[in-house]
């Protein structure tokens, strides 16, 4: 298998929801050291690699989360069933009759959100939605003893989606669990593999951040670490192109380039950034979306908000089915926001980034 494709799968496959974001930050960490001047982890957990000089400016901030949607194990029932809080947003229907995997300080233990059997339920009940509340995790232990010490479970132990990397019927369609945000993720590290050797004047930092989907907290704590002056949030983005979705709801499609927001309820992007952008991807013969989402959050409004304020972006690669076991990305896209956002951040010098921070009428 090729390197990126080997790359993406290892990154989509790694278990790492919100708080236990250690296995892929362990992949992040092998592949960024060799590539960059410096790295060091904030207080939470994101790390940051610096790329130029230390006090070197402008300081260009390209952030990704390590951390995806799961659950977090509440408490065992005596019969040895696991009772699961959530973490981040995902849809109950989308909890149920699933593989999971606990990840225990003994290993990785399997189980399945066990789903009632039709044949005992009324005409009635059949129709219904199953709530959370209603499920558990099963690990196929013989009791709660035997869940935590033959098993190793504990509460407050993280709870991945099971579900493994494939590139559809051998397509150029990746399919996975986690591309939000291990798309963004990926592009950041083969960012900085091109950057390495060729980096712009300055210093550029790449934040690997944790727990943004339970509140962009490891975004605020990185951001305070590098205090950028222009940044880049690198996401999986939203497409609304299968049936059942409109172009009110989302525009990105798969296959079309990568996105640029223009709207999310977090942020507003700079749109003296989006023209630069844009110019750069016009000179590149690289085709960009645009997505307008009423709701979404995303790392880049912690940026944005740093520091007095900075000027941001969010550029994506779209996907399909998000926050669930089986997402979808597009291995175009993903390549043309790599080489997107490596020659933006190549071509941000002092006046560029001044001129872009500036409010003066010109
Ligand atoms: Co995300």
């Amino acid at each position: 298998m090729p390197r990126v494709e080997r790359l993406l799968e290892e990154l989509s496959n790694a278990h790492g929801p919100s708080g236990s974001e250690g296995p892929v930050r362990k992949i992040v960490q092998r592949e960024l050291a060799p590539l960059c001047d410096e790295l060091e982890t904030d207080g939470v957990g994101s790390l940051i690699a610096r790329l130029g000089e230390r006090e070197g400016t402008p300081r260009i901030m390209l952030a990704a989360h390590m951390d995806e949607v799961g659950l977090m194990v509440r408490y065992i029932t005596p019969e040895g069933y696991v009772k699961f809080q959530g973490l981040g947003g995902v849809l109950d229907q989308a909890l149920i009759n699933q593989r999971w995997a606990i990840v225990t300080g003994k290993g990785v233990v399997y189980g399945v959100t066990g789903i009632k059997t039709t044949h005992v339920m009324t005409v009635e009940a059949r129709t219904q939605l199953f709530r959370r509340e209603q499920m558990f995790i099963d690990v196929g232990a013989s009791s709660k003893q035997d869940a935590e010490e033959r098993l190793g479970i504990r509460p407050g132990d993280p709870v991945a989606p099971d579900s493994k990397f494939m590139a559809l019927n051998g397509s150029k369609v990746y399919l996975g669990k986690a591309w939000d945000d291990r798309a963004g993720v990926g592009v950041m590290i083969e960012v900085m593999r091109n950057l390495r050797g060729r980096a712009p004047k300055g210093a550029v930092y790449a934040a690997a951040t944790v727990q943004e989907e339970v509140g962009l907290r490891g975004a605020h704590t990185s951001t305070y670490k590098v205090h950028p002056d222009i940044g880049i949030n690198l996401e999986s983005g939203v497409a609304g192109d299968y049936p059942g979705t409109n172009m009110d709801e989302a525009q990105e499609k798969l296959g079309e380039g990568p996105g640029l927001f223009l709207h999310d309820s977090s942020m507003l992007p700079n749109l003296k950034l989006r023209d630069f952008v844009l110019d750069v991807a016009r000179e590149l013969e690289i085709p960009v979306q645009f997505n307008v989402l009423a709701g979404y959050g995303q790392d880049g409004s912690e940026m944005q908000r740093g520091f007095g304020g900075v000027p941001v972006i969010n550029l994506t690669v779209p996907t399909r089915y998000l926050h669930s076991h089986n997402g979808l990305m597009h291995r175009d896209d993903f390549d043309r926001a790599v080489a997107l956002a490596t020659e933006v951040v190549r071509r941000l010098d002092g006046p560029t980034v001044e001129g872009i921070r500036s409010f003066e009428q010109s």
